[in-house]
């Protein structure tokens, strides 16, 4: 057995509501995600949070059925122009503070974590182009019938990913959130059940962006509350 990689608990780089995100000490192309421990998690009063405490297990199944739907996308998806819209997933890796799951970077040219779409939201310096990259990536999202449960300005990031050779084009990313959590899997059931929840995760993302959503197009487009602004 290998020994497990060193990762100084205090030295991560972003943390969410269920993970903390580490960069790869060894390879700058990659993130480690942890699981938080149950008993360092605020206590969340709505639905998933009573259900995670009172079913620890909820949380993992998150993870898995995570890798389920990349697994599902890219398998279905075999070919070497395929543009995933989600981060790829690169199994899991045994870290001195526990289990890991190896993540690509969406990343800066210098190789900090791109901004995410709430971060350009809050600093108003969402562009044109930066518009153009987040209706591209929804569109791909819908083409694919990717299932997503988590529609949420923090999960969609906006960077360069490493296609082998260097820095790839610039791109909006859904990092997380995807995969169907629901007890009742509804939008695995069908294309048109899916849909659904893919225009309810829209509207969502509309009414905490100010962004506005047309489900007809399935595009955002600005409104007073998110001005123009240049790269
Ligand atoms: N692959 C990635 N590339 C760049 N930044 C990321 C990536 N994954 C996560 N992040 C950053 O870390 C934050 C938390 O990660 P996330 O996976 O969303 O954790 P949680 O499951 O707790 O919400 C994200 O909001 C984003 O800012
Ligand atoms: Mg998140």
């Amino acid at each position: 057995m290998s020994n497990p990689l060193f990762l100084d608990p205090d030295d991560f780089v972003a943390s969410g509501v269920q993970r903390v995100i580490y960069y790869h000490p060894k390879d700058k192309t990659r993130l480690i995600k942890i699981l938080k421990a149950t008993d360092t998690m605020p206590m969340r009063r709505n639905f998933g949070g009573i259900l995670e405490k009172l079913v620890p297990s909820t949380r993992l199944r998150l993870v898995s059925k995570e890798y389920t739907e990349y697994l599902r996308i890219m398998l279905s998806n075999p070919a070497p122009s395929f543009h995933l819209p989600i981060a790829h997933m690169y199994g899991f890796i045994q870290t001195t503070i526990g289990l890991g799951c190896l993540t690509e970077r969406v990343m800066k040219p210098d190789g900090a974590l791109g901004d995410t779409l709430l971060d350009k939201v809050r600093s108003d310096s969402l562009s044109d182009a930066d518009l153009e990259l987040l209706n591209d990536m929804i569109q791909r999202i819908y083409n694919h019938h990717i299932r997503a449960s988590d529609f949420n300005p923090k999960n969609f990031v906006f960077g360069q990913r490493d296609n082998g050779t260097g820095l790839g084009p610039k791109e909006c990313v859904m990092v997380d959130g995807f995969g169907d959590i629901h007890a009742l899997p509804v939008r695995s059931m069908a294309k048109w059940s899916n849909r659904i929840g893919l225009d309810d995760g829209c509207k969502r993302i509309s009414a905490k962006t100010g962004l506005a959503w047309d489900k007809h197009t399935k595009l955002f487009s600005r409104t007073s509350k998110t001005p123009a602004r240049t790269d």
